[in-house]
């Protein structure tokens, strides 16, 4: 199983444990055994890429955590609902109207992976980003898509009791209520209205008043293109996916618990997608920093919390095979995740405080991090991971530190 390295780290002679992919090509393949010409050509083209590659030693003393399976099937996911995204950035591109969408199509596209995801049960959301960022939006549908089916179905009971709660029907079952399918259309659908104005996403430099304005209607926009065909909570779903816990989000300020349970679960997938992919106007925040922010740092109020809980669990924002700096100096390798705190993986320590490789004969067992009182991560490549551990003494009677950023970033959509 895989060490995940940075291009500066790689050797010839080292084999390449998954492929590196561009626009959905295979720019080098498994399996493949490195030498000179491939690290210079990777350094050159995409010289931050972390590269899984395959190591003999360790893999005869640890078992490592396989996590191929929960990774193809959000990478089948997220494939297909891009592709039929894509489907509507044509009409736009070709300026036709939205009428000419085939939302028929789209919503049987959503039942077939919804359908896909449920016969495939994965224990962690392990979604990845391309390359290529030209196609944005449907990327960022695929994984919202992706990353709200699985947090969905981890909190199905809490789903029904929330739908129940807020139904003034009160003709719900619990069996009804905790179907997903208005919140994987509203997924979906969530973006619409971005389509329009997307050249927001290439603007360098402060929004206008104007563009400003259509950015917050996007929500708006994008629920009144729905036909009539498509279930309201879905269309609601797709008008309230800016909405905050905490009453500030837009485009109408809708207090937490009055939210509808599926727009505070978009709210956190959105969220975190959108801040961990590199746009124009700000720079991509890594998984573990948005994931800790979100869930226990400055910006936890925009999300409802019993949702964010479950849903660091689901993140792995240090993937099998990570090479982790400790804060003693010394160097551990992620061999499992920790459900209950995503933050606290299981490790082993491979490499001592000047970076050599510790002989096999002296290699301890993994630990989970957690039970070493004292120990904590320091570093993941050049990330400062200090932040992590701020909470503790932040609970101890401190105010909040808050991130003046915080309101605008929840708000990019
Ligand atoms: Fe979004
Ligand atoms: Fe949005």
């Amino acid at each position: 199983m895989p060490l995940i390295l940075r291009t500066d780290e790689l050797q010839p002679g080292m084999r390449l444990g998954d492929s590196l992919m561009f626009k959905d090509r295979v720019m080098l393949p498994a399996g493949k055994v490195l030498d000179q010409w491939d690290i210079n050509a990777v350094k050159r083209r995409f010289p931050n890429v972390r590269l899984t590659v395959g190591d003999p030693v360790l893999d005869e003393l640890v078992e490592f955590e396989d996590d191929r399976h929960d990774r193809t099937v959000a990478q089948t996911a997220q494939t297909k609902i891009s592709e039929a995204m894509s489907h509507v950035q044509e009409r736009f591109n070709s300026r036709t109207d939205a009428r000419h969408i085939n939302f028929k199509s789209m919503s049987d596209s959503v039942s077939e992976v919804m359908d896909y995801i449920t016969a495939n049960p994965v224990s962690s959301a392990l979604i990845s980003r391309s390359l290529d960022s030209d196609s944005y939006l449907s990327e960022h549908t695929g994984n919202v898509f992706y990353l709200c089916m699985v947090l969905g179905g981890a909190v199905g009971e809490y789903v029904a009791k929330e739908r129940i709660r807020q139904t003034s029907a009160g003709n719900l079952t619990a069996h009804k209520a905790m179907d997903l399918k208005p919140l994987g259309l509203g997924a979906m659908f969530m973006d619409l209205g971005m389509y329009p104005i997307r050249s927001i996403f290439k603007k360098e430099g402060p929004l206008s008043v104007d563009e400003k304005h259509m950015l917050y209607e996007h929500p708006n926009v994008g629920a009144d293109m729905l036909p009539d065909s498509i279930v309201a909570a879905a269309r609601m779903v797709v008008r309230t996916h800016h909405e905050n816990y905490d009453g500030n989000g837009y485009p109408r300020g809708i207090l937490g618990d009055k939210l509808h349970v599926f727009s505070r679960i978009v709210r956190i997938c959105d969220s975190f997608d959108a801040a961990t992919a590199e746009h124009v106007f700000r720079k991509a925040k890594s998984p573990a920093n948005i994931l800790w922010e979100m869930s226990l740092g400055p910006n936890r109020r925009f999300y409802d919390p019993a949702l964010t809980k479950v849903f660091r669990g689901l993140i792995q924002p240090f993937p099998i095979g990570a090479k982790m700096k400790l804060n003693d100096g010394r160097y551990a390798v992620v061999v499992k995740y920790n459900h209950q705190d995503s933050f606290s993986p299981y490790v082993i320590v491979v490499f001592d405080t000047q970076g050599k490789r510790i002989p096999p004969e002296h290699l301890g067992k993994p630990f989970c991090l957690n039970d070493q009182p004292g120990l904590r991560f320091a570093k993941f490549g050049d990330e400062n991971l200090s932040y992590l551990y701020q909470l503790k003494r932040d609970m101890a009677g401190r105010p909040d530190r808050v991130n003046p950023q915080s309101a605008y970033e929840a708000s990019v959509p």
